[in-house]
C-alpha cells in the first residue's frame, strides 16, 4: 500500500486547519516503525538519545556521527511520518559553513529536516540552512544544551522580560525560515502567545495544551528511562515493568529447563 509521506509545509497546514500536531522521539528502526504505524506525525532523533539511549548525564557528549546512526536507523523504520534531527552541540555554533555541512549529513543519513537550539544567536544559521535546502525546526525555552549557561534544567520564560526576549526570538526565527519551533518548559500564557504570532507551528513540551503540537521523550512517557523524569510527562505505559518482568520469566525457565522445550522449532529467518 502507497502511504503519503508528512512533509513540511504540512505542518503549517495542520496549523492554518487547527489539527494538533503529535511528535515522539525515536533512536532505532523499530520503535519508529511502531510509531509510523500509529500515525504518529513527526519523529524526532532527538540528542536525548544521550541521556535515555547512552547513559550519560546530559546531551553534551553526543556526536555528529552517533546521530548519523540514529537517523539512518530511523529513517529505514519511518514511512510516513517526517524524521527531523538534532543537531549536536557543537555542530552549528562554531560556523555557518560547518553547519551547512554538518546539517547536510544529518539529511544525507535520512532527515528530511534538522533541529537546532536557540534564538537570534543562530538566525544566521538557519537562513544559510534554509537557502540551501536545509529545513529548519527551532527550539527555544529550555534549551538542554546549555544547561551550563542556565544552571539546570527549570523553567524559562517566567519573568516578562525573558518572555518578551522569547516571543522576539520565536518571530526572528519564524521570519529566518524555520519551519516550526519546539517550545520546551516555559509557562502556558508565554507558549499561547507565541503560538498566536507566528504563522508557523509551535511545539510544545511542558509548556501547556495552547502550543500547535506537541512533543515527549518516548522513552520517558513509554515508562522506559529509569533516570529523574519532568514532572509535566504523563506515562502512557509501564514497559519498564513489562521488560523486567519478562526478563524474569525467562530466566526462570532458562534455570529450571521449562525453556526450550525439548522439541525445538527449526531455526527460522528474523
Ligand atoms: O532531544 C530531544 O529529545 C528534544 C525534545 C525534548 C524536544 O529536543
Amino acid at each position: 500500500m502507497n502511504v503519503r509521506r508528512v512533509r513540511v509545509p504540512d505542518l503549517r497546514q495542520k496549523k492554518q486547519a487547527g489539527e494538533k500536531i503529535a511528535m515522539l522521539t525515536a533512536y532505532d528502526a523499530t520503535m519508529a516503525r511502531l510509531f509510523d504505524r500509529a500515525g504518529i506525525d513527526v519523529i524526532l532523533v532527538g540528542d536525548s538519545l544521550g541521556t535515555v539511549i547512552l547513559g550519560e548525564p546530559h546531551t553534551l557528549t553526543v556526536t555528529l556521527e552517533a546521530m548519523r546512526h540514529h537517523t539512518a536507523a530511523v529513517a529505514r523504520g519511518a514511512e510516513r511520518a517526517l524524521v527531523v534531527s538534532d543537531m549536536p552541540f557543537l555542530t552549528y555554533q562554531v560556523n555557518v559553513d560547518e553547519a551547512v555541512r554538518n546539517a547536510g549529513q544529518l539529511l544525507q543519513s535520512g532527515a528530511a529536516a534538522v533541529k537546532l537550539e536557540g534564538g537570534r544567536p543562530v538566525l544566521d544559521v538557519v537562513r544559510r540552512l534554509v537557502d540551501v535546502g536545509i529545513p529548519v525546526m527551532g527550539h527555544l525555552g529550555l534549551q538542554p544544551q546549555s544547561v551550563n549557561t542556565l544552571g539546570g534544567y527549570k523553567q524559562r520564560a517566567v519573568d516578562p522580560a525573558e518572555a518578551h526576549a522569547l516571543i522576539e526570538d520565536a518571530v526572528a526565527l519564524e521570519q529566518a525560515g524555520a519551519f516550526a519551533i519546539v517550545l520546551e518548559a516555559i509557562p502556558s500564557d508565554v507558549a499561547r502567545t507565541v503560538t498566536s504570532r507566528l504563522g508557523v507551528p509551535t511545539i510544545g513540551i511542558g509548556s501547556g495544551p495552547d502550543c500547535d503540537g506537541q512533543v515527549l521523550v518516548s522513552y520517558d512517557m513509554l515508562g522506559l528511562f529509569q533516570g529523574p523524569v519532568p514532572p509535566f510527562v504523563k506515562r502512557y505505559a509501564d514497559l519498564a515493568t513489562v521488560v523486567t518482568d519478562a526478563a524474569r520469566a525467562y530466566l526462570e525457565d532458562v534455570r529450571t529447563g521449562a525453556y526450550p522445550p525439548a522439541r525445538t522449532p527449526v531455526a527460522a529467518p528474523r
